[in-house]
């Protein structure tokens, strides 16, 4: 087995009196599809945010790439190569579809401040680059057409695809998925899945929480599911389906809906 892009190790998070995310191990390979699974509040976005470098660990340690980053700032993991959508869709309504793509590459700006400030020629070559990144992006994702459109002009859909053209503007090693298919009907549900497919045959590895069962059963590589927090069952699809506990903690959630 090859060296694991994403390693966590005894991981927890408490806040005050919970434990959002305890004494929580996995690893994802380079080149995988994994899927993080589990009942409402089970710790999945927390784990996200603490990888990502939103929330802090109360313990355990995170390496990407083989760099323990679990003390790293938030840009320094993004520069590393982690890049995430939200659960909460996070676009910058007001602003056009392609600049809030262009965001997204800004992480490898090179232009300094004091060049920024003069205006000058590396400036201008750059962001003229960050634009043709940013319209093949949007190109391959059918949004190209409303390169110009204010970002909150688009459909629930769209946003969902234009925050992940934008993640992917910073060209991650490792995409954090937090719900990307969450409120879409299932044809666009599927053109998600289409995308993360196509990402994933290009190379990318992509860490996935998602309630959507179908698109986790045809998309993961590998499935771990957590339920209050904790560790409890991982592997394949048919492996994870059949297990005991894990029907236990979704029927659990059915009892207190
Ligand atoms: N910032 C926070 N402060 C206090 N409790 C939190 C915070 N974020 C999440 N929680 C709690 O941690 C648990 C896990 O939440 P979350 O990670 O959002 O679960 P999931 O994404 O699996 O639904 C929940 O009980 C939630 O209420
Ligand atoms: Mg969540």
């Amino acid at each position: 087995m090859s060296e694991a892009l994403l390693k966590v190790d005894s991981l927890n998070c408490q806040f005050s009196g919970l434990r959002a995310v305890a004494d929580l191990s996995f690893s994802v390979q380079p080149g995988a599809i994994k899927a993080v699974i589990g009942p409402n509040g089970a710790g999945k976005s927390t784990l996200f945010n603490m990888i990502a470098g939103v929330t802090a660990p109360t313990s355990g340690a995170i390496h990407f790439a083989g760099v323990r980053i679990d003390t790293l700032p938030t840009f320094r993991r993004a520069e590393l190569g982690i890049a995430r959508t939200f659960q909460n869709l996070q676009i910058f309504r007001e602003m056009t579809v392609l600049e809030n793509v262009m965001v997204g590459c800004h992480l490898h700006g090179k232009v300094g401040v004091v060049k920024a400030l003069l205006r000058g020629r590396a400036l201008r070559d750059e962001e003229s680059a960050f634009r043709d990144t940013a319209f093949a992006l949007l190109d391959r994702f059918n949004l190209a057409a409303k390169a110009d459109v204010v970002a909150g002009d688009l459909s629930f859909g769209q946003m969902k695809v234009l925050e992940l053209a934008r993640a992917l503007a910073s060209r991650p090693r490792l995409l954090l998925l937090d719900e990307p298919a969450a409120g879409l009907p299932q044809a666009e549900a599927e053109h998600i899945s289409q995308i993360i497919a196509d990402l994933n045959r290009d190379g990318m590895t992509v860490l996935l929480v998602e309630h959507n069962m179908r698109m986790v059963m045809s998309l993961s590589h590998d499935i771990l599911v957590l339920n209050n927090g904790q560790w409890i069952a991982e592997g394949t699809a048919d492996h994870v389906r059949r297990h005991p506990d894990v029907l236990s903690a979704y029927l659990g959630e059915t009892e207190h809906a």
